[in-house]
């Protein structure tokens, strides 16, 4: 297929295009594991990193992704730019734009931003968060951890619990996994479901003693307090008994089922302190691979021409 100009969604990619992602991953899984992991695949190229709104394992991990593929790395945070001054987000992007970059990475709080930028830049867009909307790379990172542990997920129950209504990741992985086959799940207190909910290609169950029997793939989301304007939960302890993913109620999960969640974890809230040390939670996994993808993603969209075959890492060219 013809490679994608920008990943501002996941219908950038659509099914052929994730699934293009999720096996060049294999590729760079390698790459990683090797004594030197880095190649030169984009070397000369300059990737920008955006990020308007706290991040730690996303930004980090597209850092050492564009690293480790050789490409000069441009990092932008909001506490230390000119945008403190009253700068404008077109005006901040047209000058990283003019100092020549062929990608920027971009974490809003509002959504549509990646698409706006797109208008004021040349450059091939990656959207690392807009606002309650996507964040396309988080899911493909999840899509890699699901297909690395299950085979695949075709015919996959996946159960999506919490802040459903605030989260970009369920947006995100509701389309990713659906489109990969998966029959997608999601519990939640009525007040963190999205009004549009009837669009959407899931099963709405209310209670998640019943869900859990089926689950393949237990995916919990953080309460995302900072982008509520109200109190849509009477208590947090409440929240926890109903939906939180305590030790008792983990064993009522199938032996093979996955624990998933996206970070930052409250623990205590939506998970207990000791079910991310289960065997089957994977929410390690998830990080590691999030680096894995996004090489995949940056790779995809910049290295278009370049051979995998022929990217030995530096110190083997010498050998
Ligand atoms: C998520 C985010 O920022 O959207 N985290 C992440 O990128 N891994 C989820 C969250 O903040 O809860």
């Amino acid at each position: 297929m013809t490679p994608a100009k920008h990943v501002r969604g996941v219908e950038d990619l659509g099914k052929d295009g994730i699934l293009e992602i999720l096996e060049l991953s294999n590729h760079f899984l390698e790459v990683s594991n090797r004594r030197i992991p880095k190649v030169p695949a984009l070397r000369g190229k300059t990737v920008a990193n955006l990020f308007f709104e706290d991040s730690t394992r996303t930004r980090l991990s597209f850092e050492k992704a564009a690293k480790r593929l050789s490409a000069d790395v441009m990092n932008f945070s909001v506490s230390s730019s000119s945008v403190k001054k009253g700068e404008s987000l077109r005006d901040t992007v047209e000058t990283i734009s003019a100092m020549g970059v062929e990608a920027i990475v971009v974490r809003h709080r509002s959504v549509g931003v990646p698409w706006m930028l797109t208008q004021w830049t040349d450059a091939s867009i990656i959207n690392a968060g807009d606002g309650a909307h996507e964040h396309p790379t988080q899911s493909l990172a999840d899509c890699y951890t699901i297909t690395q542990q299950l085979g695949s997920l075709a015919g996959k129950r996946i159960v999506i619990v919490g802040d459903i209504k605030h989260s970009r990741v369920a947006r995100s992985n509701v389309k990713a996994f659906s489109a990969l086959g998966a029959s997608v799940a999601l519990v939640a207190p009525p007040t963190l479901l999205p009004p549009s909910i009837e669009n959407w290609p899931v099963d709405i169950i209310p209670d998640l003693d019943v869900a859990i029997k089926e689950a393949d793939v237990i995916y919990l989301l953080r309460m995302q307090l900072e982008r509520q304007e109200e109190s849509l939960v009477p208590s947090l302890r409440e929240y926890t008994n109903l939906y939180g993913l305590t030790f008792d109620r983990s064993k009522q999960l199938q032996k093979t089922a996955l624990v998933m969640h996206p970070g930052p974890m409250n623990r205590g809230v939506e998970i207990s302190g000791n079910v991310p040390n289960l065997p089957n939670a994977v929410i390690t996994n998830q990080v590691g691979n999030g680096v894995i993808v996004r090489m995949a993603v940056l790779y995809h969209i910049l290295g278009s021409g370049i051979a995998l075959a022929g990217l030995n890492s530096e110190d083997e060219d010498n050998d």
